[in-house]
């Protein structure tokens, strides 16, 4: 049995006071929900990590991050380390988000080397892998997911792989509106966990949560949490106000597998 975890990605989104207020509406409105059966990440920017940490203190309610660097400490301007977001409240950290990749250059090289940063202080890697609309036109989803999947990978053991999370986030699919139907995300999902079952083998295989995200919205979160290989969500925009953020969670549990 795998527990639905659904998570939201701030972005660039939300001042401190902003991502306070986001909180503590989710955590009301979520309080009057039973929402046992489902993980809860919220990831805002940086600089409201510790006060969104205090809001959700004493709530089931988890703390992520949307990056780290892989370095604890050193000359590193502008970057921020695992231990810091561990300092911070943080339980989760989002790596190689398709933004990060497009507009940041980061390579699987760089993600791989963040996972292990991750995983070295207890964070839980959401590692995102992702085609864009001309590789899935050109029918290289599967080599670009397994291209990313692979590098992403490299020297994390099985026992590591048991503590982290796979996003599928099809960059066509951000911000545009556009979701993957079920099938579609389906179809991709499954193809993650035969990876997964080659390279790790049944345990890992049947254990690892993956998340679809693109456009996940209270309207079509039943429909794909319905597929049997789609085991949560990373919710963008959706994820910036109370009512569609905790309608996704709710729904999400009530979705029986
Ligand atoms: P949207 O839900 O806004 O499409 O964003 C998805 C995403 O990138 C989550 O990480």
């Amino acid at each position: 049995m795998r527990k639905t975890i659904i998570a939201g990605n701030w972005k660039l989104y939300k001042t401190i006071n902003e991502a306070i207020e986001l909180a503590n509406g989710l955590k009301r409105e979520l309080f009057k929900a039973n929402f046992s059966a489902v993980d809860v990440v919220l990831c805002p920017v940086f600089t409201a990590l510790s006060e969104v940490a205090e809001v959700l203190n004493e709530t089931d309610i988890q703390l992520g991050a949307q990056d780290l660097y892989w370095q604890d400490e050193g000359a590193f301007t502008g970057e921020v380390s695992a231990p810091m977001l561990k300092d911070a409240g943080c339980r989760y950290v989002i790596i190689g988000h398709s933004e990060r990749r497009q507009f940041f250059g980061e390579t699987n090289e760089m993600v791989n080397k963040k996972i292990k940063a991750a995983l070295k202080h207890e964070l839980t890697p959401i590692i995102c892998v992702g085609e864009n609309l001309q590789e899935r036109e050109a029918n290289n989803t599967f080599k670009v997911i397994e291209g990313h999947i692979q590098g992403a990978l490299v020297d994390i053991s099985a026992k590591d792989m048991l503590k982290s999370v796979i996003a599928y986030e099809p960059v066509w699919a951000i911000g545009t509106g556009k979701t993957a139907t079920g099938e579609q995300a389906q179809e991709v999902h499954k193809f993650i966990r035969d990876l997964l079952r080659k390279i790790y083998g049944e345990e890992v295989a049947s254990s690892v949560r993956i998340q679809y995200g693109g456009s996940v919205k209270p309207e079509n979160i039943v429909e794909l949490m319905g597929k049997p290989d789609v085991d949560g969500a990373l919710v963008g925009g959706a994820s910036l106000k109370v009512d569609s953020f905790s309608s996704i969670v709710i729904k999400a549990s009530e979705v029986v597998k």
